[in-house]
């Protein structure tokens, strides 16, 4: 099955050839999907967009097109509005055949790509060498969301996790392993460390108070570096402790299985890049420093600005590293798009290192790299998110409090409505709906803004949130269950009749996930995705309001029946590629 935004795109595109005698396959007749019903269900703005080129009036144009066009299969006939626009409003029978179709297809009517690339999708990528806190869940939340979509798209995803696994902060936990744990550097088994905040918690306190300590600690970076192997492995004990703390919390906010590469993966293959980096001609010497000079970059006084890659001591950066892992992205991985899902605070250093690395010859026309930024999680009053005492907000007390306020909810509508369940009902419907709430919170604000994070309003039932979503879902299913029918059973060869103006529109837009997808894999916002959902719950409600389902006659009842279903499928599909899981009931 083709989508309708395509076939219309293809048809337009022939009727401007056959029209204007140019061949016009692959230009763009601008389609788009008209967001007032008034203006059709797709506008062509082709005529406005050629008339300079064409020296004709825009409406001429139109008509011309109009001529020419056959959608007769697909549309009723076209009508030429305002200046030029063609609107093009579908067919009944067509909407209908195209339903009928995605009935049976799990996939919904989307079709795989037939260009399918290597990407890697860079995260969750945090800095080990701390507690988790609020400033770690956006890039596991987008990232996880991001990985799921493209590869639906049908691309191979590889997650990999640039994790910040080396340098300096490593130092204050590597001399207190040593000093409070030293059997744990000279046994084969794993030592129980305690948790990674109280461990944290201790060296902090250690660091804090003795000038000594500080010494050591920075004495165990300088081993670190210069590759001491007692010090190599109470590292590597620390990241270890880091690594299973970290996964305890991706674990609960059910982010899919990623590939840890670190940072530390790139230490031996540095100074190959900055040799390289010399050998094209690219490396200046700044002050003893090693760097690069870029475009479009400047200090305050309107100097050009170097990218340094090596400082005067010999040391590398953050941005060395990231050179690094782009070459190896490019000529080891071979693949052909990298995503980073990362706070917008580090655009230029992003912007830096993907110039850098087209300088060097890495990135090269046929690989896309992207920085995907993201704003701050605030608290209500608008500032950085944090604690009476000031701290970032640990995640786990943030998710637990998630988890608390949903699970309060719950037990209230329960004790309203009278219903007995079980403690394992509720413990479920808690954990699914605060997880849920939190991940949809952040993945429906347009990603590049800040957002303000309230657990009353995330948790709200009414409104663009995750349980309203899933209501959308249980109610769905209320409707298999008290109707007593099996949705997966549904005659595939009763016909789909639409008859009010409802069930229209819900068809309409339950036939443009496809358009909605490809968006979305593009342009890498996922509110887009969420707004989606949240009118098709809309539109799913009011049909649900004005045509009755079950006490319908046939072939009606049937077909709305399969309404149902579809809508049932697209809100799993949809909210699945979210990470977000449904609830039969709630
Ligand atoms: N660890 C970095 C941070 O927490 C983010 C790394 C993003 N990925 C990258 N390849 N630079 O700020």
């Amino acid at each position: 099955m083709k989508a309708t935004q395509e076939q219309l795109k293809v048809k337009l595109q022939e009727a401007l050839g056959a029209a204007f005698g140019i061949d016009y396959a692959g230009v763009d007749p601008i389609l788009v999907s008209a967001s007032n019903p008034r203006f059709g269900d797709y506008q062509a703005n082709a005529a406005l967009a050629l008339a300079k080129q064409l020296g004709q009036q825009p409406r001429a144009i139109a008509q011309q097109i109009v001529d020419k066009l056959d959608v007769s299969d697909i549309c009723k006939p076209p009508e030429i509005a305002g200046p030029g626009f063609i609107n093009l409003k579908l067919k009944t029978e067509y909407l209908e055949a195209q339903l009928k179709a995605i009935q049976t297809d799990p996939r919904l009517g989307v079709a795989p790509t037939k260009n399918p690339k290597r990407v890697i999708v860079d995260y969750p990528s945090p800095n080990i060498a701390k507690e988790m806190h609020v400033g770690h869940l956006r890039p596991a939340v987008i990232g996880d969301c991001l990985s799921r979509i493209v590869e639906f798209v049908g691309h191979e995803v590889e997650r990999i996790s640039h994790v910040g696994d080396w340098g300096t902060p490593f130092g204050m936990l590597i001399a207190y392993l040593e000093e409070a744990y030293p059997e744990a550097l000279t046994t084969t088994e794993t030592l129980n460390l305690g948790d990674l905040s109280s461990f944290y918690r201790q060296a902090k306190t250690r660091f804090d108070a003795d000038a000594n300590f500080q010494e050591a600690a920075r004495q165990a970076v300088v081993k670190l570096q210069a590759g001491d192997e007692k010090t190599l492995l109470a590292w590597k004990i620390v990241c270890q402790l880091s690594s299973r703390a970290y996964q305890v919390i991706y674990d609960l906010l059910e982010i899919a299985p990623f590939v840890e590469r670190g940072e530390s993966f790139y230490n031996s293959l540095l100074p190959e890049v900055v040799e390289e980096l010399d050998k094209k001609g690219l490396l200046v010497e700044n002050q003893g420093a090693k760097c690069v000079f870029l475009e479009g970059f400047t200090n305050r006084e309107g100097e050009p600005l170097p990218l340094i890659v090596q400082k005067s001591d010999g040391g590398y950066n953050y941005a060395a590293t990231d050179l690094a892992a782009i070459r190896y992205r490019v000529q080891v991985d071979k693949v052909q798009r990298v995503i980073y899902p990362v706070g917008t605070e580090q655009t230029n250093h992003f912007a830096q290192i993907f110039q850098v690395g087209t300088k060097a010859g890495w990135i090269t026309d046929d690989v896309e790299f992207e920085h995907a930024p993201f704003g701050l999680v605030l608290g209500e009053d608008g500032q950085k998110l944090k604690t009476r005492s000031g701290e970032a907000v640990r995640l786990r007390d943030l998710l637990d409090g998630a988890i608390a306020h949903a699970r309060g909810d719950i037990e209230k509508r329960i004790k309203e409505e009278g219903r007995e369940e079980t403690e394992e009902f509720i413990h479920n419907v808690a954990q699914i709906v605060g997880i849920s709430s939190v991940k949809y919170a952040d993945l429906s604000q347009n990603r590049t803004s800040n957002y303000i994070f309230s657990y009353d309003k995330m948790l709200a039932l009414k409104g663009n949130t995750a349980p309203y979503m899933l209501y959308a879902y249980v109610r769905t299913q209320g409707i298999s269950r008290e109707g007593n029918i099996d949705f997966e059973k549904l005659g595939t060869d009763a016909p789909i009749v639409l008859r009010e103006e409802t069930e229209l529109t819900l068809a309409k837009h339950l036939l443009q996930l496809d358009e909605v997808i490809s968006e979305v894999e593009k342009d890498l916002l996922p509110n887009r995705l969420c707004e989606y959902l949240y009118q098709l719950s809309d539109k799913f409600n009011k049909f649900y309001e004005n045509c009755p389902v079950l006490k319908a006659e046939e072939p009606v009842r049937t077909s709305r029946l399969v309404l149902c279903d579809l809508t049932a499928r697209t809100l799993k599909l949809g909210l699945s590629l979210l990470g977000i899981r449904v609830l039969e009931r709630m």
